[in-house]
């Protein structure tokens, strides 16, 4: 049967580690897939969930199944940190969280829902968007389009134009917007971009879906859900896939939600029974323990500051490279404009390489980046920017 088995390439984004890992140069810099990283290059277990996993080990009495929307102390604490406490659909309980394993579990029971109920849904992608959104939503059976997103000469949102591409999307349909950090390109809409994209969804009649994978990421945990409080109040339908990986550092646990907020709290319930029968039909039960660890930081006031503060680290520390790379490029000779890199927010920004500059750094430096030069700013630290630096001249 296998013998028929044609080989896939690797992917995209995981692929540059493998080829990272094998790499024996000792100055090898990875600045491919979006994990955050520290000074060290590594990725460290973020100290409160350290402390939350020690309490769950001491506390935990079962491996039992759980509920399978997930604890319903996570889901509180995730639907309050994303929509905010005065939201007026948490207070009318029209919105829903629901575990899922990861942002990208949540995308996918999201899709799957959107698609066995309405399976005439256009989907609207940004273009450029995250490498896997196109075969994660697709294969679940949402017919994509795509809108521009990015003006790669100018680097900044090519606002007018996906405004007036958005002009097609009308009821029924799904606009897919990054909540903040834009996965690859960093560029983020402005209060004022945000509020037209909400008008543009109001009289339409579109239905955004938030990803939100880098919450806390970009200027604070509560300035990078500005876009998406804004679309929660003004409109009457929001989905949101949300992550706990980047922000409470849960990659390898599998740790998201989906969010639904609707007109009445009925229709939100029957909503949460079809994400469930969604779930039960693809993984069956939601995995805990990274669940369990956000609960407990989330509701103990002294673990919620250990971790407010270490994300602004983590933030921070991305933001002072983003300035340090634009000067060091600037003290090196390069001629282009890389000031982009610091208005942008997040792990990632687009270089602005061709393809094969891309490949001459991984082949002789040994820096390994996504194709499209997407770089994870979080990959660069005080003792490899130098080696960075030098290289990008050089290839430029
Ligand atoms: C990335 O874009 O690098 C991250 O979201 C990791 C991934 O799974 O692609």
């Amino acid at each position: 049967m296998f013998q028929s088995i044609e080989r896939r390439p690797p992917d995209p984004i995981l692929g540059l580690s493998t080829a990272f890992k094998k790499d024996t140069n000792p100055n090898k810099i990875d600045l491919g897939v979006g994990v955050y990283k520290d000074e060290s290059g590594k990725t460290p277990v973020v100290s409160a969930i350290k402390k939350a996993e020690k309490l769950l080990w001491e506390t935990e009495d079962s491996k039992s199944y759980i509920a399978q929307a997930g604890p319903e102390g996570f889901n509180s604490h995730m639907a309050t940190m994303i929509l905010g406490e005065n939201n007026s659909a948490l207070k009318e309980q029209r919105a829903c969280s629901v575990l899922a394993p990861g942002g990208s579990g949540a995308l996918r029971v999201a899709a799957e829902f959107v698609s066995a109920n309405f399976p005439d849904t256009r989907t609207w992608v940004s273009t450029p968007t995250w490498a896997n959104h196109v075969p994660l939503l697709s294969s679940a059976g949402l017919k994509l389009v795509e809108y521009p997103y990015y003006n790669y000469d100018k680097h900044e949102i090519d606002i007018d134009r996906m405004m007036d591409t958005l002009k097609q999307a009308s009821v029924g349909d799904l606009v897919l917007v990054h909540g903040c950090c834009h996965n690859p390109c960093g560029g983020d809409l402005s209060k004022d971009q945000w509020q037209a994209f909400a008008e543009a969804a109001e009289k339409q009649g579109f239905t955004p879906f938030v990803d939100l994978a880098y919450q806390g990421l970009g200027d604070g945990l509560e300035e990078d859900v500005y876009g998406l409080r804004l679309l929660t109040e003004k409109l009457p339908e929001v989905i949101i896939a949300s992550s706990c990986s980047k922000n409470f550092g849960l990659y390898r646990e599998r740790t998201g939600a989906v969010l639904m907020v609707g007109e009445t709290a009925d229709q939100v319930s029957a909503s949460a029974s079809q994400l469930l029968s969604t779930a039960r039909q693809i993984y069956s039960m939601p995995p805990s323990h990274g669940a369990a660890m956000v609960e407990i930081v989330l509701s103990d006031p002294a673990l919620k500051q250990e971790w407010l503060l270490e994300l602004t680290g983590m933030r921070e520390r991305i933001n002072v490279l983003r300035s340090q790379l634009v000067v060091k490029l600037k003290s090196a000779g390069v001629d282009q404009d890389f000031s982009f890199i610091e208005r942008e927010k997040g792990m990632f920004s687009f270089l602005g390489l061709n393809p094969e500059q891309v490949q001459k750094l991984i082949d002789d430096y040994s820096i390994y980046m996504v194709k499209s030069s997407r770089i994870n700013v979080a990959g660069i630290s005080n003792s490899n920017i130098d080696y960075l630096v030098d290289a990008l001249a050089k290839v430029l």
